[in-house]
């Protein structure tokens, strides 16, 4: 295993226009941790930084539409989104924001060297403009048509669908997203970065430096876009959210928030290193760091191409060494969605699934969108967990504990001599933490899961074919051996779970009352990893996971649904109105206010309900299609509005004596026309 190093391990910056969702978790924030935590355990050098995102155009537009401040909004989500990390383990050294002065002034030194330097090309150009608003368009203020893909929705600098990104004057058909005006072109200065200087750097320090350890998707990407030829890239804008531009004449311009964010990792960092007594520079400028960007694949780009030609430009700093973007995870296969709702939002899972954190990060982890999109299920979710995390790794665990506290009083028993089994089984147990962090190494948390669980499956082995519950009867010497061995590999587990499942790790380890200075290498290197007479928590040992009903997964399912559904009624086109009709024409409806009195399914169908409804003048009996959204029992008692002089009519045998009235909610369920205050039966509508 490699020697100890200095790592700068960065995780995207989180835009604060919203909370986080498993998209987030398993594309950037749980393989980065694994990683982190994992080279601290091998005794490295760390530090892993992000912070938030919070000069995002969205930010502004979503103010906008809520009629609060920008600031309103990044404190909101800067506050939820902290937590949630905070929530699932997520082991940052530092997480900072964007809106810190520390950053404003990191920000402004880094834009104003590359300034003095003449980095930047200064440029008068022709730019998207709503008059309306009174305001230049880029980035999300803009929509149009995506030059290279064809997407409609693309916004001013890049395209979601295909990840391009561009200028907004490249839109084809643009539109503003604030009026839905077409916009104007219009004069204004801007500081451009000459991509194009950079190009050959680029590709000799990606394309060839690094074609054998990047992986194939962003190598993929890179090249793409280097053969389509760099050209210069703004780097300001004229808008009143941001970091201003810090040079004369550049009054009501702000940094591009893609200037200004990645730079976040360095301000991050500085935050760290004065509060920790470190010098921030050795994670910065020292060629021996290794800097690792973990992001998804939509900011490659970003970190492949931009960065680095603004670190290269600037001078100082060093270059990553890797940037393992991960492609996207699917939600029941439809694309994650912030807008749409369509998500598992982190502080939402917990409420329903409380303490259950490592559940979804081994989920997120084994299904992870490493090489390809990915899809999460409810249904994947509820197998892994009482699949491998409840029946291989718990119960491995809940055995060896109870049989431990059963046979010997939760101590730890003197071994005999060991069988060739025996033997081979610790030997294979000194290879795991090698074979794991070989797949860590190459970013491939996936693999690195499923050899984690392997573990444990080899621990579960050797107890189902020594079966010390039987030998017990006959041979008490072997089974102290047996378990001997059993604690060995419980510990083993206890210290190479810590990077993936760390509230387990911390549980196992107050199991098994291990040695807290235990590392990695120990699982190799000891010969003994829990001693004979050791005392491990005696009394029954806490379960280390739970299976999930069938039930709370419907649960999940059925929210999901009502999200869908909710979203059809929304984009549902409003009906034309229908052709003019006279008042004579209204007035020969009978409408009246009845109460449902009864009312009961008609058998063999869906969607009918036999109502008794009592309209005033009578009691009535209508057939109403409202069974696939009301139970009988929900809607007896409710008062409905009922068009009573409609000719009877037979359906399924029952003759109706008129219709009640009905639209659709926004959810996509049907709702009665009810009065708004209590009234009378057979009060006319009129
Ligand atoms: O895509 C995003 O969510 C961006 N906020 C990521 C920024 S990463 C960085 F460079 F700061
Ligand atoms: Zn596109």
């Amino acid at each position: 295993m490699s020697s100890s190093k200095r790592y700068t391990i960065t995780a995207a910056l989180p835009y604060t226009n919203g909370p986080i969702h498993i998209g987030h978790l398993a594309g950037v924030y749980v393989p980065a941790d694994i990683y982190a935590r994992f080279l601290r355990l091998t005794g490295n050098d760390v530090a892993y930084i992000c912070g938030s995102d919070e000069h995002g155009a969205a930010i502004p537009m979503r103010a906008k539409k809520e009629g609060i401040s920008p600031q309103d909004i990044i404190d909101k989500y800067h506050a939820v989104i902290k937590n949630s990390f905070e929530d699932f383990g997520i082991s940052f050294d530092n997480y900072s924001r964007t809106s810190a002065k520390i950053h404003h002034e990191t920000a402004s030194e880094f834009f104003t060297k590359m300034y003095d330097d003449g980095e930047f090309i200064e440029e008068v150009s022709e730019q998207l403009y709503d008059a309306e608003a009174n305001q230049y368009l880029a980035d999300r203020f803009v929509v149009g048509t995506c030059p290279k893909c064809g997407n409609e929705e693309s916004y001013g600098d890049q395209c979601e669908k295909c990840g391009t990104s561009h200028n907004a004057t490249d839109l084809i058909n643009p539109k503003s997203a604030i009026t839905g005006n077409i916009p104007t072109l219009k004069e204004t200065k801007h500081w451009f970065l000459p991509l194009d200087k950079h190009e050959d750097f680029l590709r000799k320090w990606i394309l060839e430096g690094h074609k054998n350890d990047w992986k194939p998707n962003v190598l993929g990407q890179v090249k793409s876009w280097i053969d389509d030829g760099l050209r210069p890239r703004a780097v300001t804008r004229d808008l009143d959210w941001g970091i201003p531009v810090p040079v004369e004449g550049a009054d009501g311009k702000v940094l591009y928030v893609w200037f200004d964010a990645p730079i976040g990792y360095i301000s991050s960092t500085k935050e760290w290193a004065a509060r920790e007594g470190k010098n921030w520079e050795d994670y910065w400028k020292d060629e021996n760091t290794k800097m690792v960007h973990f992001i998804g694949k939509d900011n490659i780009v970003f970190h492949c191409i931009i960065f680095p030609a603004m670190l290269k430009a600037h001078g100082d700093y060093i270059l990553p060494e890797n940037v393992p973007a991960n492609e996207f995870l699917n939600l029941e296969g439809n694309k994650l969605s912030t807008s749409k709702n369509w998500a598992v939002w982190l502080h939402e899972y917990l409420e329903e699934f409380p303490n259950q954190q490592d559940v979804l990060r081994y989920t997120l982890t084994a299904n992870a969108p490493e090489s390809k999109d990915n899809d999460f299920t409810w249904k994947d979710f509820q197998a892994k967990n009482n699949n491998e995390l409840v029946g291989n790794f718990g119960n491995f665990i809940n055995r060896i504990a109870v049989l431990t506290n059963k046979y010997y009083k939760g101590t730890v028993p003197n071994p005999g001599d060991f069988s060739e089994l025996d033997e081979d089984v610790l030997e294979q147990v000194q290879q795991f933490p090698d074979n794991i962090a070989k797949s860590i190494q190459r970013y491939r948390f996936r693999e690195a899961s499923q050899e984690l669980m392997n573990l444990a499956r080899l621990g579960n082995k050797y107890l189902a074919d020594e079966e010390p519950w039987i030998l017990i009867k006959t041979d008490e010497a072997r089974v102290q051996t047996i378990m001997y061995v059993g604690l060995q590999i419980a510990t083993a587990l206890s210290v190479l779970s810590e990077p993936f499942l760390p509230f387990t790790s911390n549980k196992l380890k107050a199991i098994l009352k291990t040695d807290e200075n235990l590392q990695w290498n120990d699982i190799t290197e000891k010969e003994v990893l829990l001693p004979a007479g050791h005392q491990i928590q005696e009394g029954k040992a806490p379960l280390l996971f739970t299976p999930i009903e069938d039930k709370t997964i419907a649960i999940q399912l059925e929210k999901l649904e009502a999200t869908k559904k909710a979203n059809e009624a929304a984009n549902k086109t409003v009906e034309p109105q229908k052709d003019t009709i006279e008042f004579d024409d209204f007035t020969k409806m009978d409408i009246r206010i009845g109460t449902i009195l009864e009312a009961e399914k008609i058998a063999k169908t869906k969607k009918l309900l036999k109502l008794k409804i009592d309209v005033g003048m009578d009691v009535r009996t209508i057939v109403s299609g409202i069974a696939e959204s009301f139970k009988p029992e929900d809607v007896i008692g409710k008062q409905v509005t009922v068009l009573c002089n409609l000719a009877p009519r037979k359906i399924r045998g029952v003759e109706s004596q008129g219709m009640i009235l009905m639209t659709d909610a926004v959810d996509g369920s049907l709702a009665f026309m009810e009065p708004q205050k209590e009234t009378q039966n057979g009060g006319q509508v009129s």
